[in-house]
Order: C-alpha cells, then sequence, then structure tokens
C-alpha cells in the first residue's frame, strides 16, 4: 500500500482520499478485479456508508467482474430502470449517449428507483468511453442537508410521508423517442403505481438521518395541501444544491463510482452535447426505507 499523506486512518487495506470534507472518497492501490479476501470487502462496505459515494480510477474489469464487484455490496439482480441491457449480462444497464441518439432523463436530482417500494441499495457505475469534456456527475449527501435544517423543522419533517412516482418522473421524453416507446411507458406506469416513503429516513448501518425525496420521484407530501406540499420540497430541493453538500466527479476512461443510494442524490450533468460518453451501470440490493 502507497503513503499518502491525508489517507483516512483506521483502514488497514485500504488507502482512502476524502473528496470533499462532507460526501464522497477516491480509494487507491486496489484492483477492483481481485477482491477476493472477505477483509477488503467488509472494509469497502464500511467505506461506502461512512463516505456515501466511492470513486476509483485506472480500473479494467470485464462485465463478469464489474457484476462480481457489485455483489461486494449487495445482489445485482433487484429493481432496475428502464434503461438498455447488455446483450449478454441482463443485470448490467448500459447507458450510452452517442451523437443524434436518445438521453436518459438523469440529469435531475435523483435516488435510484424510490418509485418502488424497495428501492437498491446502491449501484456501480463504470467509465468506458468519457467525453473530453462535460458529462460530470454530482452527487449530493442526504445526511448534509438533513443535519443543515434548523431542528424544529427537523422534528417536523420526521413525522412525514412523501409519495414517490413513476409518472412524476422526468422519463417522458426518454420514452418518446423509443421506437415501441408509448406501449412501454404506459405499462411502465401500470405496473409501477404510487408508493409511499418517508420524508426522513434512517440509515440502517449509520442510524443516522436522511433527507429521502427528490425532484425526478417525489411528487408530493402526504395529506399536505398541493401548495404547501410544492413549496416544503422545493426547500428541500433546494439545500441539495448547494455545493457544501456535493461531490461531482469528473469521469475518464475507466473510472468506477459506487454511491450509498440510501444516502444519497445523484445528477448526471448533461453539457456534452453530441459527444460519445458510455457508462455500465450495475444497481445492487433492494431496501424498505424507515
Ligand atoms: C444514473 O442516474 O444512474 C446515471 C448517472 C450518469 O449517467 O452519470
Amino acid at each position: 500500500m502507497s503513503k499518502l499523506e491525508n489517507a483516512i486512518p483506521g483502514y488497514q487495506h485500504l488507502v482512502i482520499e476524502p473528496y470533499t470534507p462532507n460526501i464522497g472518497a477516491v480509494v487507491h492501490d486496489i484492483d477492483l478485479a481481485e477482491i477476493d479476501a472477505e477483509s477488503v470487502r467488509a472494509e469497502l462496505r464500511r467505506a461506502l456508508v461512512e463516505f456515501q459515494v466511492l470513486f476509483f480510477r485506472n480500473q479494467n474489469l470485464t462485465p463478469e467482474q464489474h457484476i462480481a464487484f457489485a455483489k461486494v455490496f449487495g445482489d445485482p439482480d433487484k429493481a432496475k430502470a428502464f434503461f438498455p441491457r447488455h446483450e449478454i449480462h441482463n443485470v448490467i444497464e448500459v447507458l450510452e449517449a452517442k451523437p443524434g441518439g436518445n438521453r436518459f432523463g438523469t440529469d435531475q436530482w435523483h435516488t435510484d428507483i424510490t418509485f418502488v417500494a424497495n428501492p437498491p441499495t446502491g449501484t456501480v457505475l463504470y467509465s468506458r468511453i468519457a467525453p473530453p469534456s462535460g458529462g460530470d456527475t454530482a452527487w449530493a449527501s442526504g445526511t448534509a442537508v438533513y443535519e443543515s435544517l434548523p431542528p424544529a423543522l427537523r422534528v417536523y419533517l420526521e413525522e412525514l410521508e412523501a409519495i414517490h412516482s413513476f409518472e412524476h418522473s422526468g422519463w417522458p421524453p426518454y420514452f418518446e423517442r423509443l421506437p415501441d416507446g408509448e406501449a412501454v411507458y404506459r405499462q411502465a406506469r401500470a405496473d409501477h403505481p404510487p408508493v409511499v416513503h418517508p420524508v426522513i429516513r434512517t440509515h440502517p448501518v449509520t442510524g443516522k438521518k436522511i433527507v429521502y425525496v427528490s425532484p425526478n420521484f417525489t411528487d408530493r407530501i402526504k395529506g399536505l395541501p398541493r401548495q404547501e406540499s410544492d413549496a416544503l420540497l422545493a426547500f428541500l430541493f433546494a439545500r441539495f444544491q448547494r455545493p457544501e453538500f456535493q461531490a461531482r466527479l469528473r469521469w475518464e476512461e475507466n473510472t468506477v463510482a459506487v454511491w450509498d443510494n440510501r444516502a444519497t442524490v445523484h445528477y448526471a450533468v448533461t453539457d456534452y452535447g453530441d459527444q460519445h460518453r458510455l457508462l455500465h451501470r450495475v444497481t445492487f440490493g433492494e431496501d424498505k426505507a424507515f
């Protein structure tokens, strides 16, 4: 293991460099294709809940190794979005933006797939082709947002639940551009009626409180008049936009990002025009928010 002056102490196997004070870390000197030792795998799980999003540069993974890495954290065969799948490995979603091609509607803050009762625990995103500039991804910490709120507001929010819905999502333009998009969209809406999650959830490992709403999937707060719900959600969504609570990754080819989907929202910055961008995505685990 190399020496790094600001490496986090207390990890025996990982060289971890904080990315920002509130969220994110880079893990150095690790080959994700070969992490068989349970001691290393346990530290990776610990680091993920501690830092909420981890970045690994210069990784060369086959699709099988990408899936094996996701299995360190959870079962990859759970809830998926509506993106194209890898031709051989169905659990890999292929996010490919080509000149003139479709876009994925991920340029809104969201926690993955909260329109289902048990959203994924996390996601491993692996860049195969990165634009020379642009196409970053940003994550924001729901824990940091919660901790920034006035105590009286925290108490009020902890009593509330929110409706999350597929229909509310920013996906219609994505479906409209698919050859059979109208039928797929209709079926997806029928398959995914709205669900209810707490507005403030508790992390099952750290016990920390997390603001658990996002503009892409949270439609409204249960029991509040629409205007009050919209105003309260707008206030919370604005907090996620504070750069202090964010980590923004400049992708290079062969970078891996893994995030704790229970504690974060993320945003794919769609500023790269017609440049080619290709990522492979594996969501893992499932989780009932409480
Ligand atoms: C996602 O929302 O999972 C995709 C993020 C990205 O394309 O940067």
